[in-house]
């Protein structure tokens, strides 16, 4: 089974979202905790931006000694002096130097023509070299160059001693279809390809992140980089999590695994929504409130006969007790009853009868009947007995 890397960038554009300001003390909790998530590579910040960054990305590297510690860079000498300071004391230090690529950013951003923007990369790999053996190099809006300067940018940056080229859909603008045709050309077209590990990285602006990195997967990258709850700039980035549990449920169809401690996942969440103040939505795929919560009398009926009626994954994948059997209005008797069960109450069939209909009444009214509302109806059902 291929083995997909996990870059981590929670520290890094995961803290690109807005509002979000994560001291050292906070950096290290979370970095502490993605290593014990055995995520391969941190990117622990972005330390020209600030001396603050500089140091916390400092603070990682001299603490982390399980994953490699990833400092991000423009393409200029300035940041790459900043990071190679940040990253002193690192076991496994690496470089992210990155550059646009497409139309779009060479004319309104850079000014610069393709030949610029191909010497500027470069010379930044070049002076990069001379410090990092580790070097990933980012063609920035990769999802919006043309596919032939793409194939050009790799090759240059394979010849220069890169260690990975990362593709990023900066702007999450591609389609899963069209992401991953970009990985299978350039595993077709670019020599010495082979040399070097292609990376995904996605932005979630229409919602296709996880798709098209795991597009990404089937044409051919040998790593992901995203964020703990899919936090960063904008719509954010990749979830992790997601990608994870979509190669482990799907791997009779991906033939592919991270090497996450799958347990650890649950925790990690909570962690970085606690730390960042962004909090997960109930409806968020694998670490969402009610991503293992059942609510319909239907799907409950099932879940109590066989939970893989209603469950692909299992909630002790990510480190969770059990699934949660959510009383409201659709739910149905089965579920009720076992309800009743667990909170120590035992009704013969008559007084079940009854107190599931004072149950339908109240849950008419209420959105969730929480396990008091339950013996209160029932100690009312016992009084009026
Ligand atoms: O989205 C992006 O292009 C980035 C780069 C710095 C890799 O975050
Ligand atoms: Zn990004």
């Amino acid at each position: 089974m291929r083995k997909i890397y996990i870059f981590d960038t929670t520290l890094r554009d995961g803290e690109q979202s807005p509002g979000v300001n994560l001291n050292t003390r906070e950096k290290l909790e979370i970095a502490y905790q993605l290593e014990k998530l055995g995520v391969d590579r941190i990117e622990a910040g972005f330390p020209a931006a600030s001396p603050g960054d500089l140091a916390a990305v400092n603070a990682v590297a001299r603490a982390v000694k399980q994953s490699t510690i990833i400092g991000l860079s423009r393409s200029r000498e300035q940041d790459i002096d900043a990071v190679r300071e940040a990253l002193k004391g690192a076991e496994d230090p690496c470089i992210h130097l990155f550059l646009a690529t497409s139309p779009i950013h060479r004319k309104f951003k850079l000014k610069m023509e393709k030949e610029q923007v191909m010497e500027t990369a470069q010379a930044a790999i070049r002076y990069a070299r001379k410090y990092f053996s580790k070097i990933e190099f980012s063609c920035e809006d990769a999802g919006r160059t043309e596919i032939d300067f793409l194939c050009e940018m790799t090759a240059m940056a394979i010849a220069e001693g890169v260690s990975v080229v990362n593709i990023p859909d900066t702007v999450g603008y591609l389609y899963p279809y069209e992401y991953g045709n970009i990985f299978k050309t350039l595993k077709e077209k670019v020599p010495g390809i082979e040399k070097i590990q292609l990376s995904a990285h996605c932005h979630d602006d229409l919602g296709m992140a996880t798709a098209n990195s795991l597009a990404a997967i089937l044409g051919g990258a040998d790593q992901i980089e995203g964020t703990v709850n899919g936090i960063g700039e904008r719509a954010g980035n990749t979830a992790i999590e997601e990608v994870a549990l979509a190669l482990e449920t799907r791997s009779d169809f991906f033939n592919a695994k991270t090497s996450l401690a799958l347990t650890e996942i649950s925790r990690t969440s909570r962690l970085v929504s606690r730390l960042t103040g962004m909090v997960v939505p109930g409806n968020k795929a694998i670490v969402g409130a009610n991503a293992f919560a059942h609510e319909s009398g239907i799907h409950q009926d099932g879940m109590l006969k066989e939970k893989t009626t209603y469950e692909i994954m299992s909630p002790e994948t990510i480190g969770l007790k059990e699934s949660k059997l959510v009383l409201g209005k659709h739910s149905g008797r089965h579920a009720f009853r076992e309800k009743l069960i667990d909170l120590g109450f035992s009704l013969d069939d008559e007084r079940l009868n009854q107190a599931f209909a004072k149950f339908k009444a109240l849950a008419d009214k209420k959105k969730d009947v929480s396990d008091e509302d339950i013996i209160a109806i029932v100690d009312e059902r016992l009084i009026d007995a």
